[in-house]
């Protein structure tokens, strides 16, 4: 096969991954869990070519610089291994990629963005994995890439902490059984879809390498991991939004006192927070999350999701993307 299309949902994380144990590897410093959305999506082709370039065109902008060579690096990992025919690993490719989601503005894209270009790629150059295994070769294009291999709620296990090896083996997604009758949804509240002011790989060394609450971050995460599963199968979707507010704010927290500090929330979130408080108050359930950007998304009760977005659009001064729950990643060849 040397043509294969591939479409990823982007997810947001319930309990973030916040920190690389591994940065070669991708090995994240905890598991982290997540909702994948309906709403935003990307669609990645990938078109084997005589020659042995890699050239890719971005919603149809030719990629150049760091953007460019993070994905050749990406698809000489596909083509390094073992399991592909060494005559079409020679090959370069085409890939063309569209996205539904504003790029770099903290609304997962990279997420959406790696899982498609993983599913993608391997189809493209013969090779036939898992999900599991599409999920630990996401990761490496991006952390939170290997959650947008599956649809609905996902964890992604940190994997074996002693051997970077067996890490590499045991770090990977799989969705998370809920309880029937957990209707969820999530409002995204778009407060500046522009570029992010330090990116997260960066953002992150710096905040394991210098913040002094980074190791009891990583101590809780551990924890909010399991109780958001236990949240999950319980159907208590109360219990998963508390959780899901306290890893957001901890995740920010940590990176705050990084030095230089780390700073993704804008005065607007702040002001969404409050208006997320006000719901909470009025007694609506809705629980915030910030990503690395300005943007919130707020969790709530799918029957909630036009009221919430309604309070949190504020006549219309705020733009609010609803969304649902989102499939997981579909190849077609
Ligand atoms: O894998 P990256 O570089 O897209 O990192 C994502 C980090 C957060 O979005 C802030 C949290 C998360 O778990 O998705």
């Amino acid at each position: 096969m040397t043509t294969a299309t591939a479409t990823a949902h982007a997810n947001i994380a319930l309990v973030k991954y916040w920190g690389k144990r591994d940065a070669e590897r991708m090995l994240p410093a905890t598991s982290s869990l997540s909702l994948t959305l309906d709403a935003f999506h990307t669609t990645t082709t990938v078109d084997l070519t005589d020659g042995a370039d890699v050239d890719v065109a971005l919603d149809g902008e030719a990629l150049t610089g760091a953007a460019l060579t993070k994905v050749q690096r990406f698809v000489d990992l596909v083509r390094g291994r073992d399991d592909v025919d060494p005559d079409v690993a020679r090959r370069g490719a085409r890939i063309s990629s569209a996205n539904t989601v504003p790029t770099g503005a903290g609304l997962a894209s990279s997420a959406s963005g790696f899982a498609a270009l993983a599913g993608a790629t391997a189809a493209a150059y013969g090779l036939d994995l898992t999900p599991r295994d599409l999920s630990r070769l996401a990761r490496r294009g991006s952390g939170s890439a290997s959650r947008s291999v599956f649809g609905d709620f996902v964890v992604w296990h940190a994997g074996d902490l002693e051997d970077p090896e067996r890490g590499d083996l045991t770090s990977f997604a799989e969705p998370v059984p809920a309880a029937a009758g957990l209707d969820v949804a999530m409002a995204v509240v778009v407060l500046d879809a522009g570029p992010k002011s330090i990116g997260s790989r960066e953002a992150m060394a710096r905040t394991v390498a210098t913040s002094p609450y980074f190791p009891a971050w990583v101590q809780h995460t551990e924890v909010d991991v399991r109780e958001a599963e236990a949240a999950i199968a319980a159907g208590d979707l109360e219990r998963l939004g508390d959780l899901a507010e306290a890893s957001a704010m901890r995740m920010h927290a940590t990176m705050l006192a990084a030095r230089p500090a780390v700073r993704y929330l804008a005065p607007a979130s702040l002001e969404v927070l409050d208006a997320v408080l006000g719901l909470r108050a009025a007694g609506t359930g809705a629980w915030a999350t910030m990503d690395a950007g300005p943007n919130v998304k707020v969790l709530c009760a799918r029957e909630d999701l036009d009221a919430v977005a309604r309070v949190l659009a504020d006549s219309g001064r705020r733009r609010v993307i609803p969304a649902r729950p989102g499939p997981g990643l579909a190849v077609t060849r």
